[in-house]
């Protein structure tokens, strides 16, 4: 156990080798209404437990944040099961030029240190994991959110296959905006929810879509409770949570798709051709179709 009660925790470190944090504020972009690291005072934070994200660009941007917004000499924890980067936490510290103690229980790597790192490294590492414009697909992104610089096979899928829509709809796990704008070319769409759980996702569809007929919430998609007789629903569900495949998160999102349609609504889904997705449909759905399949991927059209 590390014996620090921490104020600052990003993600779920797991309480049984942090200790217990029930107080903690909390600042993973993948928590609603979490703060945000990158509007951290520098050297305002007193200790911080970080359950380090995989991705690389996205855990060394996360690192450095935290290590600039860190008090001197207060303690900054960061932890990962080993198979999920906490096999690279000591290197990535030392690449930001902390001293760092690893050690390792129950599957994770811990790193204990106190920065502040070195200014350069810490500079460098929060310019690489910054919001960015990508020219080739026209959009913003950012290292760490769905996809972040591609267009996901399966949502250009549903693209090739999305008709012209119209009335009121929902994007839930919306991204950075991918299916949303092309729905939104649609002149007949008056209204449109889009949902996601990641703030920085939701930021850069901000960027991506100026509409005013969009509403956009960094919520979680299972509880948002103010959405009822829509006329479309699109999306793209996910089935992974915490780095770990989760199927009944995607089914909870069609199910959520099926309460919030109006009779005869439309919901429009594309999926990883091995999700167990009909049997949820069937009886959520007056008429469910696999209008196509490809590459792995294929797209329902389910009617309410
Ligand atoms: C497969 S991606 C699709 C993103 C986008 N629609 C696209 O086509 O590129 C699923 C999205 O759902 C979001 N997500 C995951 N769990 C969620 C939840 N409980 N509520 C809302 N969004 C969630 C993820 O952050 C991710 O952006």
């Amino acid at each position: 156990m590390v014996e620090v009660e921490f104020e600052n925790i990003y993600g779920a470190p797991p309480q049984e080798i942090v200790g217990a944090y029930g107080a903690a504020v909390q600042f993973s972009p993948l928590v609603p209404g979490a703060q945000s690291l990158e509007d951290a005072a520098p050297g305002s934070l007193n200790g911080f437990a970080i359950l380090a994200p995989p991705g690389t660009v996205e855990r060394r941007y996360t690192l450095a944040l935290a290590l600039r917004a860190l008090r001197p000499g207060t303690r900054l924890v960061v932890l990962a099961p080993k198979d999920k980067g906490g096999a690279r936490i000591i290197g990535d510290l030392e690449k930001l030029g902390c001293d760092a103690v690893e050690t390792a229980r129950r599957h994770h790597r811990i790193c204990v240190t106190s920065g502040p790192g070195d200014a350069m490294a810490v500079a460098s590492a929060i310019e690489d994991g910054r919001p960015q414009r990508l020219d080739d697909l026209g959009l913003w992104s950012q290292p760490g959110v769905f996809s972040w610089n591609r267009i996901d096979p399966g949502s250009a899928l549903l693209l090739e296959h999305l008709p012209a829509l119209s009335g009121k709809g929902a994007d839930l796990g919306c991204g950075i905006g991918v299916l949303a704008r092309q729905v939104l070319t649609s002149p007949k769409v008056t209204d449109l929810t889009m949902i996601d759980i990641d703030r920085r996702a939701v930021d850069m569809a901000k960027r991506n879509i100026e509409d005013d007929r969009v509403r956009l919430l960094w919520a979680d998609a299972r509880t948002v409770k103010d959405l009822t007789g829509l006329d479309f629903v699109v999306m793209n569900p996910p089935f992974h949570e915490g780095g770990l495949e989760n199927q009944a998160l995607g089914q909870t999102f069609v199910q959520r798709a099926a309460a919030i349609l109006r009779k005869g609504g439309m919901c429009w889904l594309t999926a990883n051709r091995h999700l167990p997705y009909e049997a949820i449909l069937k009886p959520l759905f007056k008429h469910g179709t696999m209008i196509a399949e490809a590459d792995g991927y294929k797209i329902y059209q389910a009617q309410k």
